[in-house]
């Protein structure tokens, strides 16, 4: 206990999610984790993190429902807060198709509130923003023009959302990096939200079947979950890149969605049916499919070179299902 206390705080938001759960475990041992997490989309529960962090403080806490306790409470723990890791969010094509202008409104209503404190306190804030807001490119660098959909397709709200908070980070002069992650994926990453590997492999072990949305040419690239925690690891103790945004992906794993289909299907050796169907028999019409997507890494290798290649990524997830 006392020398739990002594660690510098960490405080993650999301972090019962995918990727803040994964930061608390690599990083429990040099800070003392602090988690807030509405459980809304959560792939851990606190206790199973407690078996692997040993001592950590959790807060269930909607960030954008925040009482007048909540707010008292968050301006004592960042108070002192080293690191703020901003994680929680809607997420998923699945997810913001479901309830669009909820995930718009929660976003505005969770800068409104999180970010002034952020900014009294000066904490140190990782943002996990995201591709989208480049839309429909490819190579995509950080200083270059990006590229939003009409609010017709509300879809396109997630990535305006995301650019709003980027604004606002700078707006409020809160020291932060910016991570735009390109389909970081790995173990645990939820199959229910429309996150195209694990979604593929569960209907590949489950059903027989993998379902491509489209006709398969769109392009992704996929990164492992250790290759966000691996350059994380650097942004964190180094000043260098502080005010700045960075692209975490890896360029190495382009591929097209079908090709992706016919590498899980070869990898898993399943006998697997791949089916095609139109976009939008299985999404409304406020989503439209992003037809390119592959990060630029230059700013990234500066520091940090993705390792994990796409058949071992596929592997790494298949195993969590057996
Ligand atoms: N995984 C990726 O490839 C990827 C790509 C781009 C951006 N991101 C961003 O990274 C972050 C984490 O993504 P993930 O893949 O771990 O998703 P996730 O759904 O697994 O994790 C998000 C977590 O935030 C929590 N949460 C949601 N709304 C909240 C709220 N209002 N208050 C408190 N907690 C809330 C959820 O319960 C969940 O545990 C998100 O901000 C997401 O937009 C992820």
């Amino acid at each position: 206990m006392a020398e739990f206390m002594t660690r510098p705080k960490m405080l993650v938001s999301g972090g019962l999610g995918f990727l803040g759960s994964e930061i608390a475990k690599n990083f429990f041992q040099e800070y003392a984790i602090t988690i807030i997490d509405n459980l809304s989309t959560n792939v851990v529960s606190i206790d199973d993190l407690k078996d692997i962090c040993g001592e950590i403080t959790y807060r269930n806490m909607d960030l954008a429902k925040l009482s007048k306790v909540d707010l008292d409470w968050l301006n004592t723990e960042l108070n002192d807060t080293t690191i703020f890791c901003h994680f929680a969010a809607a997420v998923g094509v699945k997810k913001i198709d479901q309830s669009p202008r909820e995930a718009i409104i929660n976003e505005n209503k969770i800068n409104h509130d999180l970010l002034p404190l952020l900014a009294k306190y000066k904490t140190k804030t990782i943002f996990a923003s995201s591709s989208e807001v480049y839309g429909n490119q490819e190579n995509c660098v950080e200083d270059q023009s990006l590229q939003i959909g009409p609010p017709d397709i509300l879809r396109w709200g997630y990535a305006c959302n995301k650019l709003m908070t980027e604004f606002l980070l700078k707006s409020y002069e809160i020291p932060h990096i910016t991570l735009r992650l390109f389909n970081v994926t790995g173990p645990r990453q939820s199959s229910k939200y429309g996150m195209v590997i694990p979604k593929m492999i569960r209907d590949a072990i489950k059903t027989g079947k993998i379902t491509i949305y489209g006709d398969g040419t769109q392009t992704r690239s996929f990164c492992h979950i250790s290759d966000l925690i691996g350059s994380l690891k650097y942004l964190i103790e180094q000043d260098k890149f502080t005010n700045q945004t960075i692209n975490i992906g890896n360029d190495q794993n382009r591929v097209t969605i079908e090709e992706l289909a016919h590498l899980i299907k070869d990898t898993l050796k399943l006998d697997v049916e791949i089916e095609k169907i139109a976009f939008n028999d299985e999404y409304s019409a406020n989503s439209k499919d992003i037809l390119k997507r592959s990060p630029s890494i230059e700013k990234l290798k500066q520091f940090y070179r993705p390792q994990v290649k796409l058949k071992a990524i596929i592997e790494d997830i298949a195993k969590s299902y057996e």
